[in-house]
């Protein structure tokens, strides 16, 4: 089907991208040098990550765009695309009622940077104006402040809490669930446009 362009999209500081086979090396040096935190909060991220789960994640991933399931990008700095940065994914709940999520990781020593802000500002412009979103939420497990400063500063609302929805290194957690709707993105146009940053589109190698 192929609902979403594959074209690179950039923002001020990365380049987001789908992923290719060729990416497990980078996937698994950027997960395996931030393993103890996102072992914290993600239940696929275990300890002994390995270059077989980055090579198993990929291959479900271009499936997934293919299917239209699910479009995850690969976040590479302008200034060194061959490092991988992190990963951020948007993905519909509902097609009916124009329902989407987003999800998000940095590895951790380019934290506290505004790296996920950028990143996540960048996909909600691929949520509302090309996925034609009515309503983006994001899910954060209760406790994950950082994640929580991400929506805060991305303007999204805390709408409740999910009891004991995942359960991470064998411990259920509640998550928080934080929405935006697209008037709103419409009406603060301009933060999020800030938060992208001035855009100078390059010419993928
Ligand atoms: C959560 C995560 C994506 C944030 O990425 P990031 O690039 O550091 O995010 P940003 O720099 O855009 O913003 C982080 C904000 O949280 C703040 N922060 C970081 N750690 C914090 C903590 N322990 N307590 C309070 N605030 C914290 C930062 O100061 C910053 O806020 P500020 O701009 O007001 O100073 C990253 O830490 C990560 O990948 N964590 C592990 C996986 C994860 O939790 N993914 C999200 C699942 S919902």
């Amino acid at each position: 089907m192929d609902d979403l362009s594959t074209t690179p999209r950039f923002s001020g500081r990365f380049m987001l991208r789908p992923f290719r086979r060729r990416d497990a090396d980078g996937l698994t040096e950027a997960v395996r040098a931030s393993r103890q935190e996102l072992n914290e909060w993600l239940p696929w991220a275990h300890l002994n990550y390995s270059k077989g789960d980055a090579a198993n994640y990929i291959r479900d991933s271009i499936k997934s765009w293919r299917e239209d399931r699910a479009y995850d990008f690969a976040v590479r700095p302008l200034d060194d695309p061959d490092r991988h940065v992190g990963n951020i994914s948007v993905w519909f709940i509902s097609r009916s009622f124009k329902t989407g999520e987003i999800g998000y990781w940095v590895r951790t020593d380019e934290t506290a940077r505004g790296v996920a802000t950028e990143i996540a500002a960048r996909a909600l412009g691929i949520a509302f104006d090309e996925l034609k979103m009515h309503r983006v939420i994001l899910r954060i497990a209760v406790g994950n402040r950082a994640s929580e400063r991400v929506a805060e500063k991305l303007g999204f609302f805390r709408e409740g809490i999910l009891r004991e929805e995942i359960k991470v290194r064998g411990k259920w957690l509640d998550h928080s669930v934080w929405g935006l709707l697209e008037h709103e993105y419409r009406k603060n146009a301009n933060l999020y446009r800030d938060l992208v940053g001035v855009v100078d589109e390059v010419v993928e190698q």
